[in-house]
């Protein structure tokens, strides 16, 4: 398929949510009046998230009306079916909400279940990097923005020892919390750098282009990963995705080189806890 329409699109949307999220860089939304807190005081959604999310939809919507599109803010689930637009206004919101800046937006495009299009873009107010990819045509960074960008791929490293590990940390699910310290501190034992720094998609990029080798998330959304699968798949990169127990997805994301010896730390650890 040629995406090259639907990756223009994307991107397109992408930087318009982006600038609506740059005019609002560095402020403190915690105690914002339209600030809501979902699942627990570190979840939050601000009127920004929500701004951007509507904006992403309707330039979507400008080209292709009978697409589905499916928004963290909007509560709509993934089918699987037909051509579905996944979107993350802003992957990263605690960080946009207290001003640190490391968020991105992040929209992928799935047509029957299978990653097909991938945008993740970090405005200048954050990183100031465009990652994208479409299926079969190489994952790309850009430093302007643009469909211009330089072609990424993931790292050599080869051993748990000395990798770059994104783990999760649940600020927001004591349930979750234990099986997270759990991994993360095995995976310190067997001598990776773990950090967590709060955006997947980013997590995603980052080992796309070689600055970070592996991810692990016990419970995560589609939202949070469909363009980074994409992106990463796109630059060699390997995906694990199960289901975990409460109808959210385990991920496990790497270089491909330590994709085994990941795989079996979190089964080890974590155990028989799928369905
Ligand atoms: C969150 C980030 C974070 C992950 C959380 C996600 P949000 O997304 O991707 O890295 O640990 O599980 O919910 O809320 O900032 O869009
Ligand atoms: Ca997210
Ligand atoms: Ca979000």
């Amino acid at each position: 398929m040629d995406a090259s329409e639907e990756l223009q699109v994307a991107l397109r949307a992408a930087r318009e949510a982006g600038s609506i999220a740059a005019e609002h860089a560095g402020t403190d939304f915690r105690n914002d009046a339209e600030t809501d807190s979902k699942s627990s005081a570190n979840d939050l959604v601000t009127a920004v998230d929500r701004e951007c999310e509507q904006r992403i939809t309707d330039v979507i919507a400008e080209s292709f009306p009978d697409d589905r599109v499916v928004g963290e803010e909007n509560e709509t689930g993934v089918t699987g079916e037909g051509r579905e637009w996944i979107v993350d206004p802003i992957d990263g919101t605690s960080n946009f909400a207290t001003g640190y800046p490391y968020y991105c937006i992040s929209i992928g495009l799935r047509i029957d279940g299978e990653g097909v299009v991938g945008v993740v873009h970090s405005p200048d107010t954050a990183l100031g990097r465009t990652w994208y990819a479409a299926a079969g045509e190489g994952a790309y960074r850009s430093d302007d923005h643009t469909l211009e960008g330089e072609p990424i791929s993931v790292s050599e490293h080869d051993t748990l020892a000395g990798s770059m590990v994104f783990a999760r940390l649940s600020e927001r699910s004591r349930a979750w919390l234990a099986s997270d310290l759990a991994v993360a501190t095995t995976l310190l034992e067997r001598e990776s750098m773990v950090r967590r720094p709060g955006s997947s998609a980013l997590n995603m990029c980052q080992i796309a282009d070689g600055s970070a080798d592996g991810y692990v998330v016990l419970s995560i959304n589609d939202w949070d990963v469909a363009a980074g699968e994409v992106i990463l798949r796109e630059a060699g990169g390997a995906f694990r995705d199960q289901l975990a127990g409460d109808g959210s997805r385990e991920v496990i994301a790497s270089n491909g080189s330590i994709q085994k010896d990941l795989e079996e730390l979190v089964d080890t650890v974590v155990g028989e806890r799928h369905d």
